[in-house]
Formats: structure tokens, C-alpha cells, sequence
């Protein structure tokens, strides 16, 4: 009779940690790469869209106390997964963690939850990278077919030489009289997925340098959007003034703004902090784990909650909150400043900024199956490893193609909500899991503790579950399919193959 809450022991994931050969996983990563590749994953769609339909949706100005609310959450499971990344520093992240403390059952929810995370999330920044990229070439003059730059059935305008979502036009502006099309595929998000699974497959130290490269050039642009934008507010602190009044917005009529919006803002954009969990998939490719994972993470994750608060103050400031539902609201911040080189320089940082998020994302998705195969959960050929590459290339590949298809049809909005709820579960039981092997095992050897427990993993709890609260009812029941849909393979495969089960 199988136990469904068997533990995956702590010794067992010791030494998978401690192996070493061509079937490995290659351990090339310092704290620096860490920190990098957190950053990497962070700053995003998140910053780089979302916050503009936040602040045009939800919250107005007050978008910047959003980001306060979300970056508090995201602190206390941060410093649950870095105590969790020090004890087992081993691929796959909060599944191996729900599979040490809270058995084989937790784990599998967790692992397949952790798809809406990674998988989903990187069809999500795919579909963000597709606006700006799109908005780079219209603005070159270069013109792919609307058709194919928009998900299916999205209505599409063609204004100030530009083809955009007709909900993208500035307030004010009728759709009436200007040219339409209807979106029936986005081909150039489905494209950039499968160019970031080619480079996934060819290696991780490549993919790492790839990345720490881009993410200098990502926050040297951010750094000028933030230096001409403040400067242009202290010469012109009048249409600061203007912009930022109200700082909230009082409620409307729809139930949006107010406090409750600044709530329901804070779990939209808690989609640009999902990224310093997925440090801790890398962990079996860490030279030092136990010392680095917990830099990585906290790391990574203080900056970018600094960065996001200036940030999103400093966008609204240039431009009213009313006209930033665009896709790409921080080039039409810095066009405010009438610096006219600006938004171009915005749209190729956040080009390069945005692929970085997408490799992180589908690294972290592939490093779960890595580790739910290697335990039985999933099919053999998802932990096979390249012998040359040394990387899990199948299923890397198999992930890519899946992915592709997804930001091909579905709009982003709904796609993050569905990442942000998958997150957000993933970080309860994380949170959950602390406190609990610190029940079951006080002793044990934590080269990083989270301070004050229960306290800490009880507000991250408690505040991950808010914001999923705030998430349309249709999130919830495609999360709850989702998850059903995963017992019902759990049951059929994953039980009868499981490892864990057979140990005596
Ligand atoms: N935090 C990442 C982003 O904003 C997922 O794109």
C-alpha cells in the first residue's frame, strides 16, 4: 500500500547533491551568477508591462505601494526558501523541499504547481517581450503583419504609425474611423520561446554568461530611465505634482482604486518579483550552495524591490496612471521626458532584459522535471542528461515546445494571474515546510536560518494567501483544474513509479 506522505530522506538528497560525472548536472555557478541569474529572472514583464496596467487598472499612482506590499510578502518566503536552498541544495527547487519535509503527495502538488510558475511565466514574459519588440520594429518602420503580433481574436488599431490593441489607444482617443485587424496568432512570442530553449540545450555556463551579460545592459537602461526621468521631474515638478494627485485614487464605480485597488495591484505586479525562487532551482549546478543560494536569493531580491519602488514612482510621475495600459508604458515614460533616443533604448533593454527572464524561467521548469523524473514522479527521459552538454536536454526541449504555444494564443493579463496564484501557492507551502522540519528536526545543521520562526513563515503565509485572495474567481478555477488534473496523474503514473515508495 503506498504511503502518500512518505519523505523523501534527508540523507538520500545529501548525496544526490554530492554526485558528481557526465550524468550530473554541471557545478560552474558562484554567488555573483547567482545574484545574476536572480536578477535575471526578476526584473521582467513584471516592470516592464505589468506595472503600467496596474497603475492604469487598480491603483494609480499608489502602484509604488503595491510594490511595497508585494516586495513585504515576497521577503518573508524569501527568507523561508533561502533556509530551505542552504539544508538541500539540490535541482527542483520548493518540490524537493515539500519532498523532505511534507511527503511524496505535497511534493507532487508543489511540482506540478511550480509549472504555472515556470512554464507559465515564461510564456507570460514571451508575450511582453512580443510587445516591445513589435513596438521596436513598427517604430523602425518595419511592419511584421498585425495578424501575427497579437493573440487570437484581440482587436488591433492602426495609430501614430503604429498597430496596437484598440484598450492600448490613450484615454480619450475613439477607435472610430482608424484602420482595424483582428489578432489570430502571436507568432513572434511563439519564435523567441524556441530561440531561448536552443540555448538552454547548448549549456548552462553558457546560458549563465549570456546572462550575467545581458543583465548589465538591462540595469544600465533602467539606471538611464531612472536618471532622465527624475531629472526631468525636478525641473518640471509641476507635472509631478499634476501626475501624482491623487496618490490614490478614491474608488470608482467599477470597484477599482482606492485601497482595495492598491491590494488588487499588489497581486498583479507580484509577477515582477517571481524570479529569486528560481535561484534555487540552479542549486545542483552552485559551487558552494550552502554559502551562495541564500546570497543569491535575499540578493537579489532586496535590490529589485528598491529598483521597483523608484521605478514605478518615477513612471507615474512622467505620465498619468490613465494612459499606461500600453505594452510598453516604460518607453512612453521616457518619450515624457522628450528625450527622443530614449524609447528606443528602453524597448532594446527590455528586448535583451525580458529574454533573460524567459531563460531562467524555462531553465527552473526544466530543473523540476529533472528532479521529479530522477525520483519517478515523471518519465525516465526527462532527467537524460547530454552527454556532450551535459544539460536535461529532452526535457528542455519538450518544455520549449509547449511553451511556445501557449503566449501564442492566450493574452498576458490572464497568463500572469495564473503565474501569480501558482507562485503564491508554491510560496505557502514553502513557508509551511520551514516551520515544520523545524519541528521535526531542531538539530539540524542550517547553514542559513530564517530568523523569528513560526512568526516569519506565518506572515508569508498569511500574506501570500491575500493576494491570491484578490485574483479573479477564473484564476482560481483553472489553478484548481490544474491541480486536479496533476492528482489524476499522480495517481495513474507517478505512484506506481515512484522511488521514495520502494525505499524500505
Ligand atoms: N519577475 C519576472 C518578470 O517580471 C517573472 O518578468
Amino acid at each position: 500500500m503506498p504511503n502518500l506522505l512518505k519523505i523523501k530522506p534527508l540523507a538520500l538528497l545529501h548525496q544526490e547533491s554530492q554526485e558528481e560525472g557526465e550524468h550530473t548536472l554541471k557545478r560552474s555557478l558562484g554567488a555573483l551568477n547567482l545574484i545574476t541569474l536572480g536578477i535575471g529572472a526578476i526584473i521582467g514583464a513584471g516592470i516592464f508591462v505589468l506595472t503600467g496596467q496596474a497603475a492604469a487598472r487598480h491603483a494609480g499612482p499608489a502602484v509604488a505601494l503595491s510594490f511595497i506590499l508585494a516586495g513585504i510578502t515576497c521577503a518573508f518566503a524569501g527568507l523561508c526558501y533561502a533556509e530551505f536552498a542552504s539544508i538541500i541544495p539540490i535541482a527542483g527547487s520548493a518540490y524537493t523541499y515539500g519532498y523532505a519535509t511534507l511527503g511524496e503527495l505535497v511534493a507532487w502538488i508543489i511540482g506540478w504547481d511550480l509549472v504555472l510558475e515556470y512554464a507559465f511565466g515564461a510564456a507570460t514574459v514571451a508575450s511582453g517581450w512580443a510587445g516591445y519588440f513589435n513596438s521596436f520594429l513598427q517604430q523602425l518602420h518595419i511592419y511584421i503583419p498585425p495578424q501575427l503580433t497579437a493573440t487570437t481574436g484581440t482587436p488591433l488599431v492602426f495609430y501614430h504609425q503604429q498597430w496596437m490593441p484598440v484598450m492600448s489607444l490613450p484615454p480619450g482617443v475613439s477607435d472610430a474611423g482608424l484602420p482595424h485587424v483582428t489578432g489570430l496568432f502571436n507568432l513572434i512570442a511563439l519564435l523567441v520561446i524556441l530561440v531561448v530553449t536552443a540555448v538552454l540545450v547548448v549549456g548552462i555556463q553558457e546560458s549563465a554568461n549570456l546572462n550575467t551579460a545581458i543583465v548589465v545592459v538591462k540595469l544600465a537602461i533602467v539606471g538611464i530611465f531612472l536618471v532622465l526621468g527624475i531629472a526631468f521631474l525636478i525641473h518640471h515638478p509641476e507635472v509631478a505634482r499634476a501626475n501624482w494627485h491623487p496618490f490614490i485614487p478614491p474608488r470608482d464605480a467599477q470597484g477599482n482604486f482606492g485601497m482595495m485597488g492598491i491590494a488588487a495591484a499588489a497581486a498583479s505586479i507580484f509577477f515582477s518579483y517571481i524570479g529569486f525562487d528560481a535561484v534555487s532551482t540552479a542549486a545542483q549546478e552552485a559551487k558552494n550552495p550552502q554559502r551562495d543560494m541564500p546570497i543569491g536569493i535575499l540578493g537579489s531580491l532586496v535590490f529589485c524591490t528598491l529598483l521597483y519602488i523608484v521605478v514605478s514612482t518615477v513612471l507615474t510621475g512622467l505620465v498619468n496612471y490613465r494612459a499606461l495600459n500600453v505594452a510598453d508604458p516604460v518607453a512612453l515614460g521616457i518619450d515624457a521626458t522628450g528625450v527622443t533616443w530614449g524609447s528606443l533604448l528602453v524597448k532594446i533593454g527590455a528586448i535583451f532584459g525580458l529574454g533573460t527572464v524567459m531563460l531562467v524561467m524555462l531553465l527552473g521548469q526544466s530543473r523540476v522535471f529533472f528532479s521529479m523524473s530522477r525520483d519517478g514522479l515523471l518519465p525516465k527521459w526527462a532527467s537524460e542528461i547530454h552527454p556532450k552538454f551535459r544539460t536535461p536536454w529532452k526535457s528542455t526541449i519538450i518544455v520549449g515546445l509547449v511553451v511556445a504555444v501557449m503566449p501564442a494564443f492566450l493574452p498576458i493579463d490572464r497568463l500572469s494571474e495564473l503565474v501569480n496564484i501558482g507562485t503564491l501557492l508554491a510560496f505557502m507551502i514553502v513557508c509551511a515546510g520551514v516551520w515544520i522540519l523545524r519541528m521535526r528536526h531542531p538539530e539540524m545543521h542550517r547553514p542559513f536560518k530564517t530568523p523569528l520562526v513560526p512568526l516569519v513563515p506565518i506572515l508569508g503565509i498569511v500574506m501570500s494567501l491575500f493576494l491570491m485572495v484578490q485574483l479573479p474567481r477564473i484564476t482560481w478555477i483553472v489553478m484548481l483544474g490544474w491541480l486536479l488534473l496533476g492528482l489524476v496523474i499522480y495517481f495513474t503514473y507517478s505512484i506506481r513509479h515512484s522511488k521514495v515508495q520502494s525505499l524500505p
